[in-house]
């Protein structure tokens, strides 16, 4: 799953790293976390207990941070969307995707990941003018408080519309709506949206 989502990161960004440049950005390359249980994570956890185990691919890093729910920046730790979500956090595909971007691209300086991802959330309620969406709008902004950037929003949700089959169908042209929404607002009309496709 990683793998073919920074695929679809790099492809839409054709990165390139200067080897014999400097990095001398203060700008924080922020990406968007949002979407249901997907992408806050729930691995490693039992029974409503996260078990503790950091993969390597999620270890921290003083160039993560996240943007936690007093809407102030920290390092990023597992479980990233703790205290985001009312149910048990576990280890969740945000860290990893952090890592991963530096690995390729040093100059990117500094990561700030907005957690925005409730568990259980449908497409319904992410509709603009919806309490989600005020939420997802009221932290992107605090995100740009400092100097920073929105590089793309990272989305991870469907499964929750997946249950019966008129809503399944409605699924695109809600989700569609939703992003020209959210580019508007933001307001980045041409912003890079990755979506993460729930595996079966
Ligand atoms: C989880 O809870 C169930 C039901 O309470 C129990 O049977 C099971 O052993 C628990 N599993 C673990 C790993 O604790
Ligand atoms: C979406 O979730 C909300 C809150 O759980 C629920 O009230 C609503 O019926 C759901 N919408 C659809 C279309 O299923």
């Amino acid at each position: 799953m990683f793998p073919s989502v920074i695929f679809t990161f790099l492809a839409a960004f054709q990165f390139h790293t200067f080897e014999f440049l400097v990095c001398a950005t203060d700008e924080k390359s922020i990406f968007i976390l949002a979407g249901q249980s997907n992408m806050a994570g729930r691995g490693g956890v039992t029974n409503g207990t996260w078990d503790g185990c950091v993969p390597h691919e999620c270890r921290p890093d003083p160039r993560i941070l996240r943007l936690n729910p007093k809407l102030m920046w920290e390092e990023a730790r597992e479980p990233l969307h703790g205290g985001i979500n009312t149910k048990p956090c576990g280890v969740g595909p945000g860290i990893s995707f952090a890592n991963s971007v530096l690995q390729r691209d040093p100059c990117l300086g500094v990561i700030g990941s907005v957690t925005c991802a409730p568990g259980g959330t449908n497409i319904t309620e992410w509709k603009q003018g919806s309490d989600l969406y005020y939420w997802l709008l009221k932290r992107a902004n605090a995100a740009l408080r400092d100097e920073g950037k929105i590089r793309a929003i990272l989305w991870y949700q469907g499964e929750s519309d997946s249950a019966d089959e008129t809503r399944a169908k409605m699924y695109k042209k809600r989700l569609i709506e939703f992003f020209l929404h959210i580019r508007r607002d933001l307001p980045s009309p041409v912003l890079p949206i990755i979506q993460v496709e729930p595996q079966p």
